[in-house]
């Protein structure tokens, strides 16, 4: 969106917001850059962006700074300056994470999936049967996901319901966005990390929903976890295909992300077309259902996938760190999937976003060096997953993901000289050289502001 339809678009929101409270609104005047369905990077330089609440209520150009402010007799205080190395951008979504598996974050990348899952994530996971422990480790989680810039998250915890009761209040403490999910699990599982049977995860899965429900918070949701088919028989992801219809909520569980899983699937569900299949006819795929990695996809299972309107998590440090495989996410995208990124920790061993950006921007090059027919993601591209596509996958893009007029404010507020900062600047910089910067050198320390719908809910600089 260029200035000038941002313009147009905002006077439509001035006329619903006139009868708003001055004090509700706040000005944020500098340089925006976000992406929209058209265009992956749009540049907005001298912009004004209000806030009305937690909405976004209008993109005016600076020069109707002062008629603004006027109108709706807006204090000095309420209205915030970026400074020239300053800029704006919508807050990441990370679209897959293991909170519990953070103490093993950067180790134990030494095994592929199935024996690293036995021999280190199992073990791991099954420290949260301690309430104790739940209570220290997910608020270090939830704050080092909202310095590193992550304002929504799609998370995996354990397979305790009051450890997972602990994450969703943990999340809506600290003021996240989040999609919490008590992961299910009966089979092909060790003895003592595994549910007990299909009554109780069912009923622990729905004293969870409405558990969540009842924190009364529009920014927490419930999301009915499956860990994957190889640890869930037919029947069990069927219930819960079913409960996630009856409560209308959000699914989430991995998907074709290495080969040996593929055969491992066909063993288990010989009446499947394919590992997609066997979440198709569980009644698990749909618009608010999110898939990590789709590595090993056929072009079936694409189509599945597009028709159902399931998203895919590309998660490409874990793809890679665990030498999974590479996704080719131009192939998801030109056939119309929605794609978003996942930090998938602690496969992947980074939580932060911008990496995610950096390892699907190797990812992508790398597919395209051994492939000449394949042209490669561009940055700008990679930056529309971390938002907007992101948001797609969440499906929450009716909300957030972008600074289009009538969504919620999710933002990071980016400074190049913030102190310590690692990105090394030219003065001639244009606003795009600055983004790019950030996404390929920034890190914590540039993310100076953190907003989730209209609230500050980090601030690196000292009070
Ligand atoms: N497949 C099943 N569980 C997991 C997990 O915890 N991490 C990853 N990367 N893949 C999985
Ligand atoms: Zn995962």
């Amino acid at each position: 969106m260029d200035n000038s339809s941002a313009s147009e678009a905002a006077s439509g929101v001035r006329r619903r917001f006139q009868n708003g409270k001055a004090s509700d609104l706040r000005l944020f005047v500098g340089s925006f850059v976000h992406a929209t369905k058209d265009d992956p990077m749009v540049m907005l330089t001298n912009t004004i962006l209000g806030v009305s609440s937690k909405h976004i209520a209008f993109l005016e150009p600076i020069e109707k700074l002062e008629e603004i402010k006027a109108m709706y007799e807006i204090p000095d205080l309420n209205v915030i300056f970026m400074t020239g190395s300053q800029f704006m951008i919508p807050g990441f979504i990370d679209t897959h994470i293991h909170a519990p598996q953070f103490p093993n974050n950067g180790l134990k990348l030494n095994l592929p999936l199935l024996d690293w899952l036995q021999n280190y994530t199992f073990p791991t996971e099954a420290r949260l049967s301690d309430e104790n422990y739940a209570k220290q480790l997910y608020p270090r989680v939830v704050d080092r996901l909202l310095r590193n810039g992550t304002t929504t998250a799609s998370y995996f915890a354990s397979l305790h319901l009051p450890a997972t009761k602990i994450l969703a209040d943990t999340v809506k403490e600290k003021g996240q966005r989040g999609l919490v999910g008590k992961v299910s699990m009966l089979m092909n599982s060790p003895d003592y990390y595994k549910e007990n049977s299909l009554e109780e995860s069912v009923k622990e899965n729905e004293e969870f929903i409405l558990y969540v429900r009842s924190l009364n918070t529009p920014l927490v949701l419930p999301i009915v976890t499956p860990r994957f088919a190889p640890t869930c028989h037919a029947e069990q992801l069927k219930a819960l295909g079913q409960l996630a219809k009856k409560y209308q909520c959000h699914v989430q569980s991995h998907l074709s992300e290495t080969r040996p899983e593929l055969s491992w699937v066909k063993e288990l569900f010989p009446w499947s077309e394919s590992y997609t299949d066997v979440y198709h006819k569980c009644e698990l795929l749909g618009p608010k259902t999110i898939m990590a990695h789709g590595v090993w996809l056929d072009d079936a299972e694409v189509k599945v996938l597009k028709e159902s309107g399931v998203g895919i998590s590309h998660c490409p440090n874990s793809n890679i760190s665990i030498r999974s495989g590479l996704c080719n996410v131009r192939r998801l995208l030109d056939s119309g999937v929605k794609v978003g990124l996942g930090t998938d920790c602690s496969g992947g061993y980074s939580s932060s976003i911008l990496d995610s950006i950096r390892q699907a921007v190797q990812t992508s090059n790398t597919l395209a060096i051994f492939d000449s027919k394949l042209q490669h993601l561009p940055l700008s591209e990679i930056f529309r997953l971390a938002t907007l596509g992101g948001a797609e996958v969440v499906a929450m893009d009716d909300k957030i993901g972008n600074f289009e007029v009538g969504k919620e404010f999710d933002a990071l507020l980016i400074d190049l000289t913030a102190a310590d900062s690692p990105v090394d600047c030219e003065d001639q910089d244009s606003l795009d050289d600055r983004i790019q910067r950030f996404l390929l050198n920034g890190d914590d320390r540039n993310i100076i502001e953190v907003y989730v719908a209209g609230v500050k809910v980090h601030d690196r600089r000292p009070t």
